[in-house]
């Protein structure tokens, strides 16, 4: 296949120019990469001779980890590139950072950046294949692509499901991409949180809903995720009292008693036990919490599968 006649999105900025078929083969992809991480070996040659490096700008446990192992255990080389020990502090730009890495032959970038659009700088100015592993509060394309895989391995559709989406969604690039991806995958998206911690102008995407309600929210809800509240995204005002906000929207047993019967507990980590998820629904028989982590790097392998293999 020559790059001149491949239709497959070049970067996974967001989901924008991703058909549902293409996503549906990265999803399809995982179960592969997940027999292979079941193996004794876990490793496979598909990105021999390619060098994959990771820019992280923002901390990141999840998703760097699985990005590096995924990345190794398909027999790239990785370079990690860590912002506190750069010469960013020497006020070297983003632009000149990027031209920098790419000057060392590197085949993918993956980044993680506070500010919204910066993975498509990245894109630009390196000119090589860019994965979007979280910017500011506008997408996590790879953290959306693993819930909606943990939901279709759950019930073995998406299809007709409905994922409730609860807590802090004004600074969720989570919640703004999985309401991107879930309904065009067939699922139906409910964001709920307090009025101040949930933007109206969501409300106009297709296949999504908005309410202030949590008990409305999980109502005929086959997954509820729960929210990390980002208060170091927050300026004062948008929260009232912890405590009532854990009253109106923790995500714990007695929530989960009115999902349907069978629902799953997700969060995309990392997890703030007894605020915006109780520890029993954090630890009990209906979280995927972890599974979610496990398949975080299936999906990971999946999509620099899709982006790397035969563009050469
Ligand atoms: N879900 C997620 O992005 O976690 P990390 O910040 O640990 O990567």
């Amino acid at each position: 296949m020559t790059a001149s006649t491949d239709l497959r999105p070049r970067h996974l900025l967001d989901f924008h120019g991703w058909s549902r078929d293409r996503l549906t083969a990265i999803l399809d992809n995982a179960d592969t990469m997940l027999a292979v991480l079941d193996r004794p070996v876990r490793k496979v040659p598909a990105l021999q001779g390619l060098t994959v490096c990771t820019v992280f700008f923002e901390n990141s446990t999840r998703t760097r980890i699985s990005f590096e192992l995924a990345a190794r255990r398909m027999s790239a080389d990785v370079v990690s590139f860590a912002a506190s020990s750069s010469s960013l502090s020497k006020g070297e730009s983003l632009r000149d950072t990027i031209e920098t890495l790419s000057a060392y032959k590197v085949d993918a970038f993956i980044v993680r950046h506070e500010a919204s659009g910066a993975a498509h700088r990245v894109a630009q100015f390196s000119g090589k294949p860019t994965i979007n592993a979280g910017d500011g509060r506008r997408a996590h394309p790879t953290q959306a692509l693993l819930d909606a895989y943990t939901v279709r391995q759950e019930f073995g559709t998406l299809e007709g499901k409905r994922v409730a989406i609860i807590g802090d969604v004004r600074h969720s690039r989570v919640a703004r991409s999985n309401a991107e991806l879930l309904p065009r995958l067939g699922a139906e998206v409910v964001l709920c949180g307090p009025a101040t911690l949930l933007p109206r102008e969501l409300a106009g995407m297709p296949g999504v809903t908005l309410t202030t309600n949590a008990r409305e929210a999980v109502k005929g809800a086959d997954a509820v995720m729960a929210l990390r509240l980002q208060t170091e995204r927050m300026d004062a005002g948008y929260l009232g009292s912890l405590p009532e906000y854990i009253a109106g929207y923790q995500v714990n047993e007695a929530l989960m008693e009115r999902a349907n019967e069978g629902a799953i507990v997700l969060h995309p980590g990392p997890m703030l036990r007894d605020l915006e998820i109780s520890a029993d629904a954090a630890d009990g028989p209906q979280s995927r919490v972890l599974k979610q982590v496990e398949n975080g790097q299936a999906i990971r392998m999946s999509v620099l599968y899709h982006l790397l293999v035969g563009r050469q």
